[in-house]
């Protein structure tokens, strides 16, 4: 019997052209130069899971150009069919682990960070591995703008009051904090695709926004 060989993810991200594969620093200082737009402001997100949220906010702002980042390919994989569906010319994907974010970014070059639900790592000994630990908030802060914005969402209380800690030790301005996004109602607001899922748990979304 012939077996059909699977197609590994791998493979299939190489389809699409706004999936930028082997990601290195050689885009580093030219970020804008891999947009059809490069006047545009550019920002990113940092582990985009399915896309959800990358892609609807990307659909929402033609006029800002938008890298998203996230470690599993075969979760940027359902991101990218989103992207393509879509046709989004603003957007551009990469397989990276964004703790060498500062290795492909020149200073100021992003001029705002999405975190949306990032793994809480509930252990102490793990505290280092969050998104919003301060070793990574200054990496961020070497590459984005003068009062550049962090967007920052989580269902965790407890990762929110580390994170609002963390970025009190770096001196950071925080504003728009909400312990129950939900309850406000922002207008604006686009669900994540955790998002959803917590909230229809009863679980409360706690936001904010930090200025660097
Ligand atoms: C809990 S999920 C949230 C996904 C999405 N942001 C949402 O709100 O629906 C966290 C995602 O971040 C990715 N991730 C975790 N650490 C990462 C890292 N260091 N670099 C890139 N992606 C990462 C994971 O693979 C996962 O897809």
């Amino acid at each position: 019997m012939r077996l059909r060989k699977k197609k590994g993810v791998a493979d299939k991200l190489l389809n699409f052209d706004f999936v930028l594969n082997g990601l290195d620093d050689s885009r580093r200082g030219h970020w804008a130069q891999s947009f059809a737009n490069p006047d545009q402001p550019l920002n990113i997100e940092l582990g985009i899971g399915k896309g959800d949220f990358i892609s609807t906010i990307a659909e929402r702002n033609p006029d800002i150009n938008f890298v998203g980042f996230e470690a599993e390919a075969t979760v940027l994989y359902a991101a990218a069919r989103k992207v393509r569906d879509l046709q989004l010319n603003n957007v551009r994907l990469a397989v990276f682990n964004v703790a060498d974010i500062d290795q492909i970014f020149d200073p100021n070059e992003v001029d705002r960070i999405y975190i949306n639900f990032c793994d809480p790592w509930p252990r102490n000994k793990h505290a280092k591995r969050r998104l919003t630990n301060i070793n990574f908030l200054d990496k961020y802060r070497r590459i984005i703008k003068p009062d550049g914005q962090l967007h920052f969402k989580t269902d965790n209380r407890p990762l929110f009051d580390y994170s609002l800690e963390q970025f009190a030790a770096l001196n950071l301005t925080v504003d728009q904090i909400s312990f129950d996004l939900h309850a406000d109602q922002p207008v604006d607001n686009i669900q994540t695709e955790y998002e959803r899922k917590f909230s229809a748990l009863g679980t409360p979304i706690n936001r904010c926004v930090v200025h660097f």
